[in-house]
């Protein structure tokens, strides 16, 4: 097993360590991404505020169909067709003192593809879909150095030779030479980060980066990401459906259902104080360490509901036992500041008290 920190080990302190000072490197607000099809249009995102942090790990929670993925893809401007964003703004600050809408730059254009691998950089769950099957993983990864920077081509096999190395990839001079079939899944989602930090992104998004690994090369490639992060001091946007990984490494958490976010916060505050209804039944479901092997897990009540058959007022309420009639399938409820977190639940903001 992966060396999970102990949702109790999150102390005061990380809290205070943890708080963002600077403005964040990514704002998200109001972001809708839909797709038309021919039987109604799927609202994948739907209405979407969040802020991305330099040096901070932000971590997406949701079941799967929850709009995680559309949603990040959304920020790199490469959700496939028919899916397009229809509402919001993702402004991006590059550092320089300027703030660009990545939701209003001309798809495809140059501005927008410097801006995808230079400074914000994706990696998946499966490697083998983003590396090509036929070229040797080093070449790869020259020919991404040579298109984001003006080094000469011997300069860029050095590079891409330190990468290697530095994503704890052994005998780097010869793995260099390998194809990517000819590796390991671990390798080869090293080799992935390799390339994605090749231009030294100032957001790295992972989207279930570790799904398809081993356990222990899961706990590898996580630790890897989090020691990048801290040393090139990048946000991470990390997309996972693992409870362990966002205690282990989330500073941030966001939970999505139905193309919203329904709370966010510190990860402190989300583990230890968890209000929303559908939070606490995903925080409920994971075994905890010392439970009986053979107490069943208590899954949330029914599913997802079909994209195209969302419920009136809050979209969770179908699955909800503290839902009230009259209230929650007639209103839907926003996101409020309750305590440390944001929380869209009319309960919750009536119990805790919003500002
Ligand atoms: N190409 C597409 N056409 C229509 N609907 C799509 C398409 N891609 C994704 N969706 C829908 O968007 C919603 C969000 O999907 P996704 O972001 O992939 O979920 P997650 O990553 O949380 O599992 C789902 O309901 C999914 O069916
Ligand atoms: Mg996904």
């Amino acid at each position: 097993m992966p060396q999970i920190r102990m949702l109790t080990d999150l102390t005061e302190n990380d809290r205070q360590d943890a708080s963002p000072q600077e403005l964040p490197l990514v704002e998200i607000r109001g972001l809708k991404t839909h797709f038309h099809t021919h039987d109604g249009i799927v609202k994948a995102v739907e209405g979407v505020d969040l802020d991305i942090h330099a040096n901070r790990t932000l971590c997406i929670l949701g079941e799967s169909g929850c709009g995680k993925s559309i949603m990040a893809r959304s920020i790199l401007r490469i959700v496939d067709t028919p899916g397009k964003i229809v509402e919001g703004s993702i402004l991006y600050r590059p550092g320089d003192g300027r703030s660009v809408d990545l939701a209003r730059m001309r798809a495809g254009s140059r501005d927008l593809r410097d801006i995808r691998g230079q400074d914000i950089a994706m990696i998946f769950q499966e490697p083998m879909s983003s590396l090509g099957p036929i070229t040797k993983v080093g070449k790869q990864i020259v020919e991404t150095i040579l298109l984001h920077r003006k080094v000469s081509k011997s300069e860029a096999k050095e590079q891409a030779i330190e990468l290697l190395d530095k994503v704890g990839i052994p005998r780097p001079s010869e793995r260099f030479e390998a194809y990517p079939f000819e590796l390991s899944g671990g390798m080869r989602q090293r080799v992935m980060i390799a390339m994605a930090l090749s231009c030294q992104p100032r957001l790295l998004i992972a989207d279930e980066p570790t799904t398809a690994l081993d356990v222990t090369t899961q706990a590898q490639i996580l630790d890897l990401i989090a020691e990048l992060k801290d040393e090139l001091q990048m946000a991470v946007l990390l997309i996972t459906h693992d409870l362990g990984v966002v205690a282990e490494v989330a500073e941030d958490v966001a939970v999505m259902y139905m193309g919203k976010i329904v709370e966010k916060g510190d990860v402190f505050s989300i583990f230890e104080n968890p209000l929303h209804p559908y939070t606490r039944a995903l925080l409920n479901s994971v075994p905890k360490i010392g439970q009986a092997k053979q107490h069943r897990l208590p899954a949330i009540r029914g599913m997802v509901p079909h994209p195209l058959a969302r419920p009136s007022g809050c979209a969770f309420r179908t699955r909800c036992d503290a839902s009230i009639p009259g209230l929650c399938d007639v209103k839907e409820p926003s996101l409020e500041r309750c305590g440390p977190a944001e929380v869209a639940c009319f309960l919750k903001q009536e119990e805790v008290g919003g500002d």
